[in-house]
């Protein structure tokens, strides 16, 4: 019988991507929504690895399953860090990314090349039945550009630069984004770590 594992998200694009890199012949990931459960979590941690295990214990303690959850967000150096933990909340969820971004470009406005040092980050937390944690967390890196660029992606890809590729990140294919991206090496990290888990 195949092992079943639930992925603390509602979001469908993410469940795709995190179908394809930890699925396989003996494991199946279930969302949510599928596993019919909602559950309505406050992410109130002040580091992503906090917010991801709040999400997933919260879910593993309603479920007794092996319930995984991640956590990402931007930090900007010349901002502290911020948004951070607040990625999706900065400036309020309501208003637009073309907003947000336009705000952010305005506050690097006349900061030089090398203090506009970014990363995108995500951490992965794999709550157990038998209480155990485990986490990864994997980035991105990167610099805030000097314009809004590139059509794919979503959130604050079109403003964060990749000097190793040059190009934007709303820029990249979905397969290139995927390889290089803070989501997709978080997930390969948790895939080799619950293999070790002997899962
Ligand atoms: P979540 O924890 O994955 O829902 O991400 C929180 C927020 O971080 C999102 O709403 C975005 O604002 C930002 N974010 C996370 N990953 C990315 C990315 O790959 N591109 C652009 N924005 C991202």
């Amino acid at each position: 019988m195949k092992k079943r594992l639930l992925f603390a998200t509602g979001n469908e694009g993410k469940m795709r991507e995190i179908r394809m890199i930890l699925g396989n012949s003996d494991i199946e990931v279930i969302s949510l929504k599928d596993a019919g459960i909602h559950a309505d979590i406050v992410e109130d941690g002040t580091t992503f690895e906090e917010n991801a295990i709040i999400k997933a214990k919260t879910v593993m303690e309603m479920t007794g399953e092996i319930v995984l959850a991640d956590d990402s967000g931007l930090e900007i150096d010349f901002l502290d860090g911020a948004p951070g933990v607040y990625s999706a909340r900065f400036m309020g969820t309501d208003t637009s990314y073309e907003i947000k971004n336009a705000a952010i470009l305005e506050k690097l406005l006349h900061v030089p090349d090398e203090k506009r040092t970014a990363r995108f980050v995500c951490a992965i937390a794999c709550a157990m039945p038998d209480g155990r944690i485990l986490t990864c967390r994997e980035t991105m890196e990167g610099m805030i550009g000097y314009e809004s660029r590139g059509e794919n992606g979503f959130g604050y890809d079109p403003i964060f630069y990749l000097p190793g590729c040059g190009c934007y990140s709303a820029e990249l294919s979905p397969e290139k984004k995927n390889e290089l991206s803070h989501r997709g090496k978080a997930l390969r990290s948790m895939r080799d770590i619950l293999q070790g888990e002997g899962l």
